[in-house]
């Protein structure tokens, strides 16, 4: 056995730009609070350069990376080893470095949305009816992924942009339902579960356009839009009875599957998580 001490794993998130990420402070708290000896870091790296610097990171000591904005469906391609998910979806979000020198590329997306519903809404269930997703990008893939993993009867999908839509309901069959904005105002009655997936409402950005007034008690709404952490779609669901969980929560439960693969503990996500990252 070699006396050699062992090297303090090294973990990170590649984006560009990265100042803004808060995985930074979510991984350094549970890194802190379960005593491992460890380090996560944001790694600014432009496209031209995501394949030359991935492919050097196991040599520097790094386990693996999340990877975000414009990375996402490159690092898909760059991967030895696929999840299942991660190929419905057509893009990666957690790259683990194995010890054979095979990367590995997950997506962890509609397990953390499944994840924050589940411990926020926990008398939601996937099977209680429609649910209507609103935006046809990435972030809409994995969660519609997740619904129809979970059993949910029918997803409503609408997009500005129609034809992602349908193209989503090509990928993922028979259950995905598209409709346009005025339709799916209208479906929100129905609907069990209601889920922005778009960039709207986050600070910067136009209001949804989309009719909210059908959403009422016995709904469940979700944002993945966390700042502000209260959008005006979740104040006026609240408004209306509806049960409402923020987008935040799956911020932090996505982090959980790479953080044990690379760091062999499996972290809480609980209320000093949260804080942590609201710093
Ligand atoms: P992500 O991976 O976060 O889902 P994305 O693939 O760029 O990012 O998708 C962004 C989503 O927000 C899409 O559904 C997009 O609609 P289009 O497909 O029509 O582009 C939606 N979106 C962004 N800005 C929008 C706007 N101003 N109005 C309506 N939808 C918008």
């Amino acid at each position: 056995m070699s006396d050699a001490p062992r090297s303090v794993p090294l973990a990170g998130v590649i984006g560009h730009p990265i100042a803004h990420s808060r995985s930074p402070l979510l991984h350094g708290h549970w890194l802190r609070k379960l005593g491992i000896r460890g380090h996560y870091v944001p790694l600014d790296v432009a496209a031209a350069d995501f394949e030359n610097v991935v492919r050097m990171m196991p040599r520097m000591g790094f386990v693996g990376a999340n990877v975000t904005i414009p990375h996402k469906e490159r690092a898909f391609g760059l991967a030895d080893v696929v999840s299942d998910r991660a190929s419905l979806i057509g893009a990666v979000n957690t790259l683990t470095f194995r010890d054979d020198g095979r990367i590995y590329a997950d997506n962890t997306d509609g397990y953390g949305f499944l994840a924050n519903l589940r411990q926020n809404a926990p008398d939601w269930r996937a099977d209680a009816g429609p649910a209507l997703v609103l935006g046809a990008g990435g972030a809409s893939r994995a969660v519609v992924a997740s619904l129809i993993e979970a059993g949910a009867p029918e997803i409503v999908v609408t997009n500005r942009t129609r034809v992602r839509a349908e193209t989503l309901r090509e990928d993922f069959g028979a259950r995905v339902r598209v409709l346009d904005w005025v339709q799916a105002g209208r479906a929100m009655a129905d609907a069990a579960l209601v889920v922005n997936t778009t960039s709207l409402g986050m600070v910067g950005k136009p209001e949804l356009a989309v009719p909210l007034d059908g959403i009422g008690p016995g709904t469940v709404v979700t944002d993945l839009v966390y700042a502000p952490l209260e959008t005006r779609l979740l104040r006026i669901a609240a408004d209306q009875g509806a049960s409402v969980v923020d987008g935040l929560g799956m911020l932090l439960h996505q982090a959980v599957p790479g953080f044990e693969r690379w760091f062999g503990m499996r972290p809480e996500v609980d209320e000093a998580t949260r804080a942590a990252v609201l710093l």
